[in-house]
Order: C-alpha cells, then structure tokens, then sequence
C-alpha cells in the first residue's frame, strides 16, 4: 500500500483531488469509484473548483457511487442519490446517463443488486474513492461481511447507524438497511484510494496497518489489493505505530 500522509483534512483533500485529475487526465474513459460521508467532501469541492477553471472536465467520466440506504427515495435529503447530487454532481459537466448509484427504492432488490454488479462488470472500474468507517467498514460492508460478495443488502450495524445518525433527525430515522458493492466488487477495481482524516479515524487506521487480513475488520482486505493508495492526515495516522505491536 503506498502512504502518503499529510498534515490536515484540506491537504488530504486536495492531494486526493490532485490524484483523479491525474486519472481522469490520462485515461481515455475513465470509470472512477465514488464515496459518499464527510471524508471525500474537501475532495469534490477541490475537484468542483477545478472544472469551474476549466482546469479539468468529466464530460468523459462514469461514476459508480458504493453504495445506497434502502428506504429513503432518491429525493430524500438523506438519501445518497442526494448527497451526490448536492455534494457534486450538479456542479459538475458530467453527464446524467454516466453516473450510477444503486437504487434502493428497486421492488426486487436481488435484481438491482445483480444488475449494479453486472454494470460494474461491464463498465470496470479504474480508480475506487473510499472513506473507512470508524468499525474499518467500507462502502457499507460492516465487519464480519464475507470477502467474496458481490453487491448486496447489507443490515447496518448499530455503530454504523449511529455515527450516520448526524445527518438525520433522530437515530430512529437512520435506515437499517442498505445496498452495498461487496467487498469482491471493490477489489475488482483497477486502483483503489482510501481516505482517512481526523482523530476519530485512528484506530481504523492502526488497524489496516496492522498486518492481519480478517472478515472482522473489512477494510485489512485491502493489504492484498495490488494497487492502493492511501492518504492520510497526520490525527488519523496518530495510532499507527503504537497500535501495531497490539494488532500483530
Ligand atoms: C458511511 C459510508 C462509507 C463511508 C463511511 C465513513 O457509512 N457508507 O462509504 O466511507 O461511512 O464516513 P465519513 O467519511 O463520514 O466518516
């Protein structure tokens, strides 16, 4: 895994903005994986302030979004479809057609989940954007999730219902389910980059540092990914060295 750490959220996020320019320059088609939380949002703001200036376009761009709370329409303010919509997209050239985000309002979500894995299939990804959860899930695989599944409805754990919590107006709105890529679906991707940022990130951080790859803690998948990025900020990479004997 390549680290490169610096000091604060704004730096993470621009060096990550800095990294797809680089991407979505040289690829033909690019197909870059998107995150949704409060880690990638400097991201899309520095990505945003770039295609006002011209300095970069996603005219040529599809996205794949990881992942959508089932419940919630498209609509909902909470709803992920909103997120990016508000977050990004709308301040973006990219087209509608291009971008991707599972549909958890779909009456057959077996259906839907087969039919995201296959347009992930046929499409591949070239770079996946991740945050980690404080639990080290990724997209909404929560621990325990097995490595070889593709997308599909996960239960959110309570933890994980919790720290999402802020964004609702009480815990008991926070849906407690969702469509996720599986963590089979993330690896497939050509290139993966992981963001970390802030005191509350630490020990997730120690922990994919740690050397054990284990369904427990789903983002250690990632040790054995050929191609990973990480960027991390000086409070999320606190714990590492010290959290490293006691993992091992
Ligand atoms: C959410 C999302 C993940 C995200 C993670 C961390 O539950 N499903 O894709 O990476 O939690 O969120 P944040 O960046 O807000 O800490």
């Amino acid at each position: 895994m390549n680290v490169i750490r610096v000091p604060d959220y704004e730096a993470m996020s621009k060096r990550a903005a800095d990294f797809l320019t680089a991407r979505i320059k040289e690829l033909p088609s690019p197909v870059i994986g998107l995150a949704t939380g409060s880690t990638p949002k400097g991201m899309y703001k520095q990505l945003i302030h770039a295609c006002r200036m011209e300095k970069i376009s996603f005219r040529h761009v599809t996205t794949f979004n990881l992942d959508e709370y089932i419940g919630l329409p498209a609509s909902d303010p909470n709803s992920y479809h909103s997120f990016m919509r508000k977050t990004f997209f709308q301040h973006m050239d990219i087209p509608p057609e291009q971008i991707y985000i599972p549909d958890g309002e779909a009456v057959l979500l077996e259906n839907e989940c087969t039919r995201y894995e296959s347009l992930i299939d046929k499409k591949g990804v070239d770079v996946q954007v991740l945050g980690i959860g404080q639990n080290g899930h990724i997209g909404f695989n929560e621990p325990g999730t097995p490595f070889d599944q593709t997308t599909h409805v996960t239960t959110l754990t309570d933890s994980t219902r919790q720290a999402n919590a802020r964004f609702f107006s009480s815990i008991e709105s926070v849906p407690k389910q969702a469509i996720t890529m599986g963590i089979a679906s993330i690896m497939k991707s050509r290139e993966i980059l992981l963001l970390a940022s802030g005191p509350h990130k630490a020990e997730a951080v120690a922990r994919l540092f740690s050397g054990n790859v284990l369904e427990a803690f789903p983002a250690s998948v990632l040790q054995d990914h050929p191609h990973v990025t990480i960027i991390v900020d000086d409070e999320a990479f606190s714990l590492v060295s010290r959290k490293e004997e006691k993992y091992d």
